[in-house]
């Protein structure tokens, strides 16, 4: 499901509260590739390393990420023994996407990755990920403690071309 036009105000109202809650911890506990409909275009090759699980592996890109793409991410809640949807769900045009969520909310350290901030279209090719930790500093505002599920997909007309789905435990820092 894609709530069109509800993640840019949500954004702002979320990002001021944001302000006032602190920041949450965040550890990934397990991350897998969405396949494509009927070809994967977008692969996301993902382990978790260590007792800190850091996310290691590449994106493999077979095509360029341009404007030709939307991307979506859904947000779902463990609530009572169920996978709730949260009401965060933003649907983009690629390159809208990739500057007003990514850039903002998961830019993954120049360190630690390869693959390019503030640029769009991403060019088709493989990109590393080492060791990164994830951090909830910017976007947990909008998720609950405990356990969260993150599924991005990249779509055009609705066809599903790849994507990831991570769950992330998310608690209070300092307790
Ligand atoms: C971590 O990712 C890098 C880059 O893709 C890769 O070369 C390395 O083998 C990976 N390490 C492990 C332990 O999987």
């Amino acid at each position: 499901m894609c709530f069109k036009y509800m993640g840019f105000p949500l954004l702002l109202v979320f990002s001021t509260l944001g302000l006032v809650r602190a920041a949450l911890e965040t550890r990934l506990e397990f991350i897998t590739k969405v396949e494509g409909d009927s070809e994967t275009l977008f692969e996301f090759n993902f382990r978790l390393l260590g007792r800190e699980h850091l996310l290691n592996g590449t994106m493999v890109f077979h095509v360029d990420l341009d404007n030709k793409f939307e991307l979506s991410n859904e947000l779902f809640e463990h609530h009572d023994g169920a996978w709730r949807p949260s009401t965060i769900g933003v649907c983009y045009k690629a390159c809208v996407y990739l500057r007003t969520i990514y850039d903002k909310y998961f830019s993954l350290s120049s360190m630690g990755s390869n693959f390019p901030s503030r640029t769009c279209p991403v060019k088709k090719g493989e990109y590393y990920v080492r060791n990164e930790g994830v951090s909830a500093d910017s976007w947990a505002n909008y998720a609950k403690t405990g356990l969260n599920k993150f599924i991005l997909k990249i779509k055009k007309n609705n066809i599903v071309y790849g994507g990831f789905e991570a769950i992330l435990v998310l608690t209070e820092k300092g307790t």
